[in-house]
């Protein structure tokens, strides 16, 4: 079997004009897709993708693959896992595409370069989109931020790592999805309608990403942002911001970001905000403030890669009593010394009625099955941050993601092991949607309704689950 992650990606700059070859600026974003395949006997391609809207694009994926690479096989068993929603617009559908094109070259052991694989993969996603740029699936394949165009011919890495200078990128989720095809095509039909408007509006966003460019390669991005400003303004003046779009960013704006702009094809979907990091809260509250919910994801990571050897090696990273890194050690290591204190995060949400979010841990699970124990939690990974690891964990737990606030950090000692625990809290309105592998029950529970359950043995926490609810105060 074979295991590889896709990334997901937002458009910084650029969008619509990208589909008549302008260039525009892509990120590729921590929300992840991924692909197990394994060959099988049964002469069938069976698909398990519950977390992707139809499986059109792995279907064709996998005709296109075969075909191309003159694959032949007895059959193929593919399951999709996701720590992403489709409807924030951040690429879901090339991410799958790009996955398991990428899964089916490394299990049959082919020799297919990055550009050929980008071919393939562009070739699957027009053929069943019947529009698009390509941006999104080059983003899937290289990762990082990407000044793309001119369908594929144009593919520049930038290397900007934006937390080193002090900014970070605020997404706002609109509460509307989008559907990008369509609005791709509305855009092409007012081009027909007013070709000479459209296209200077294009040939203007154009200019605008190439100097944005010169501007994130200076670090100056004060300046960036506003050239994502005008970006927005071009967007409206082609018809496809909406009123919520507008006042989310124009919220951002207020708030101190250096600019913001709806990212992909607008209609709905998602703001970016470009944010010096002593204006982030204000920013995010502003965009929750104007009916938006934020979405935290980390920018400029990593593309399509092989995820099983990572997972058995993945490290964790070990701190001394200041939580200072002392070294990166596996999860086997860390489990089993301690003397290796490695980083975790715990993570409380609460409702308006102040009731604390508990999860029943699965029965599957070797340690402590069938305990009580707070929100979400789990390791930081190497190259992760705590804030990082709260949301991802939030996330894959629980199925939502909402704005948590730290607290504090505390050491906890369970069985053979040394912890520095974050502890990070929230309020959730939210429905949320417990992973059925990791967690058999949620329950909001006032704090007299834990202590009389735990007296009635009705409920038994975790001794971690209890230390948190002591650490952040609740008990
Ligand atoms: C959608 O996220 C971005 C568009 O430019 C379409 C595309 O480039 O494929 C509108």
């Amino acid at each position: 079997m074979i295991t590889v992650s896709a990334p997901g990606k937002l458009m910084l700059m650029g969008e619509h004009a990208v589909v008549y070859g302008y260039p525009c600026i892509v990120t590729a974003v921590s929300e992840r897709l991924t692909v197990a395949m394994e060959e099988t006997n049964s002469g069938k391609i069976v698909v398990e993708a519950p977390q992707v809207k139809n499986t059109r694009f792995v279907d064709q994926a996998i005709i296109e693959g075969c075909k191309a690479w003159g694959i032949q096989h007895t059959g193929l068993l593919l399951q999709t896992k996701s720590n992403f929603s489709n409807c924030y617009g951040f690429g879901s559908s090339s991410a799958v595409t790009v996955a398991t094109l990428f899964a089916l070259v490394r299990l049959f052991e082919k020799n297919v370069d990055k550009k050929e694989l980008f071919e393939i993969a562009y070739k699957t996603v027009l053929a069943i989109q019947g529009v698009g740029s390509g941006f999104d699936v080059a983003a899937a394949i290289y990762g990082e931020t990407l000044l793309y165009g001119n369908a594929g011919q144009i593919m520049n890495p930038l290397p900007w790592k934006l937390e080193d200078d002090g900014v970070t990128l605020v997404v706002g989720y609109s509460g509307m999805k989008a559907d990008t095809p369509v609005l791709v095509k509305e855009v092409a039909q007012k081009r027909e309608k007013e070709p000479e408007k459209v296209n200077r509006i294009f040939e203007a966003i154009g200019k605008l990403v190439l100097q944005a460019r010169e501007q994130g390669d200076a670090h100056d991005w004060h300046a960036f942002g506003k050239f994502m400003n005008f970006n927005q303004e071009y967007l409206r003046d082609l018809g496809v911001s909406t009123e919520k779009l507008e006042a989310m960013i124009f919220a951002a704006n207020k708030a101190g970001a250096y600019g913001a702009k709806l990212s992909g094809a607008g209609g709905g979907d998602c703001i970016i905000a470009l944010v010096p990091k002593e204006k982030q809260e204000s920013v995010e509250n502003a965009i929750i403030k104007a009916g938006g919910s934020v979405v935290p994801v980390a920018t400029s990571v990593a593309g399509v890669e092989i995820t099983n050897e990572k997972e058995d090696n993945e490290m964790l990273i070990v701190v001394n009593d200041k939580d200072e890194v002392v070294s990166y050690r596996s999860r086997f290591d860390c489990h089993h010394d301690a003397s290796l204190r490695h980083r975790i995060v715990a993570v409380i949400l609460f409702d308006d009625k102040h009731r604390v979010l508990l999860q029943k841990r699965s029965f599957t699970k070797a340690k402590h099955p069938g305990l009580w124990a707070v929100t979400a939690s789990g390791h930081v990974s190497k190259g992760e941050k705590y804030e990082e690891a709260a949301a991802r964990e939030l996330k894959e737990e629980m199925g939502v993601t909402v704005p948590l606030t730290f607290v504090k950090t505390y050491i906890e000692k369970p069985d053979e092991e040394s912890e520095m625990v974050a502890a990070y809290t929230g309020l959730t309105s939210e429905e949320i949607h417990p992973n059925a592998e990791e967690v058999s029950e949620a329950l909001f529970v006032t704090k007299d309704e834990l202590l009389r359950s735990m007296l009635s043995g009705k409920i038994q926490l975790t001794p971690c689950a209890y230390q948190a609810l002591q650490e952040i105060q609740f008990l």
